[in-house]
C-alpha cells in the first residue's frame, strides 16, 4: 500500500500501460483520476469492482484546458495530487520521414510531447505548493535512438526524455521529482496489429526475439516500474529515463553472444 491517500492522475487510463498502471496505483491505495479520450470509464468500473477508488475524466492529454481540468479534478475529488503518470500517447504507424506531413507531425507531437509538459505544467506547482511530488512521463526505447518507431513518433519521445530532465532541473528545491520510463515491445492497444499480424501468419514466436529476454513485454512489467518511480522508494531518482525493454537498447546490433554457446 505505498500509495495508501495518495492522489493520483494517470492519462491514457482508458487501455493498455495506463490502465495497468491506474489498476497498479489504485491497488496500492491511491485514489486515482482516470483521464483518456475514450475508455477511462471501464477503468474506473474494474478499480471499483476490485475495491478501488477512481474517477473517469473525459480529456484531450494534450490539451491545455483539459490538463488544467484533470488536475483540478484530482484536487477537487481527492485533496491534492501526489503522483502525474503522463503516459497518453499515438504512435501514427510506422510511417517513414518522407511519408508524415507536417500536419501529422503535430498531431504526434502534441499528444505524445506537449501533453507531457503541460501535465507538468498544471501538476508540478500545486504539487511544490503541498512540499512535493512524482512525475512520471511515458517515453519509449524508440526516444533512445531510431529505428523502433516512426520518424515523428521517435522525435517526440526523445523530446520527452529531454523535457523530463530539463523539468527536474528546474523544478530544483520544490520536492517534485521528473522521470520517464522507456518501455520496449509492450502488447496494449497500440501494438495490437503488430501481435494480430504475427499470429495470424505463425510468428508469435519472433516477438520480442531482438531484445536478449527474447519477448515482448506485458503492460503490468512497464506498471511495476512506473510505481517504483513514482513510489517514495525512488526518492533519489530524478531525472532519468529508464528503459524497460528486455535489454533490447542495451546493445548496439551486432551478433550476440548467446548465452550456451560460449558460456557452457
Ligand atoms: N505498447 C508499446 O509497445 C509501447 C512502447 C513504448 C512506449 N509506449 C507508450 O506507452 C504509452 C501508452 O500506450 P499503450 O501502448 O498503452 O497504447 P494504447 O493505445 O493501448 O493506450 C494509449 C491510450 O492513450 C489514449 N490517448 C491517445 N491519445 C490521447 C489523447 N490525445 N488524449 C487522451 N488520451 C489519449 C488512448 O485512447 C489509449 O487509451 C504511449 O505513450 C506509448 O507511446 C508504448
Amino acid at each position: 500500500m505505498r500509495f495508501a491517500g495518495k492522489s493520483v492522475l494517470v492519462t491514457g487510463a482508458g487501455s493498455g500501460i495506463g490502465r495497468a498502471c491506474a489498476l497498479a496505483f489504485a491497488r496500492e491505495g491511491a485514489r486515482v483520476v482516470c483521464g483518456d479520450r475514450d475508455g477511462a470509464d471501464a477503468t474506473v468500473a474494474l478499480i471499483e469492482a476490485a475495491g478501488g477508488s477512481a474517477v473517469a475524466c473525459s480529456m484531450d492529454a494534450g490539451a491545455d484546458a483539459d490538463v488544467a481540468r484533470a488536475v483540478a479534478l484530482a484536487v477537487d475529488r481527492f485533496g491534492g495530487i501526489d503522483v502525474v503518470h503522463a503516459n497518453a500517447g499515438i504512435s501514427g504507424g510506422l510511417a517513414g520521414l518522407f511519408e508524415q506531413s507536417a500536419e501529422d507531425w503535430a498531431e504526434i507531437l502534441r499528444v505524445n510531447l506537449i501533453g507531457p509538459f503541460l501535465a507538468i505544467r498544471h501538476a508540478a506547482p500545486v504539487m511544490a505548493a503541498a512540499g512535493g511530488g512524482a512525475i512520471v512521463c511515458t517515453a519509449s526505447v524508440a526516444g533512445l535512438r531510431s529505428g523502433a518507431g516512426g520518424a515523428a513518433y521517435s522525435a517526440s519521445k526523445a523530446g520527452v526524455i529531454n523535457l523530463v530532465q530539463t523539468a527536474a532541473q528546474q523544478l530544483s528545491g520544490s520536492g517534485v521529482r521528473v522521470n520517464a520510463v522507456c518501455p520496449g515491445l509492450i502488447e496494449t492497444g497500440m501494438t495490437a496489429m503488430v501481435y494480430d499480424h504475427a499470429r495470424q501468419s505463425g510468428k508469435e514466436a519472433r516477438i520480442g526475439r531482438l531484445n536478449p529476454l527474447r519477448r515482448g513485454g506485458e503492460a503490468e512489467e512497464i506498471a511495476r516500474v512506473v510505481l517504483f518511480l513514482a513510489s517514495g522508494e525512488a526518492s533519489y531518482v530524478n531525472g532519468q529515463a529508464w528503459a524497460v525493454d528486455g535489454g533490447l537498447s542495451s546493445s548496439h546490433p551486432f551478433t550476440r553472444q548467446d548465452y550456451g554457446r560460449t558460456a557452457v
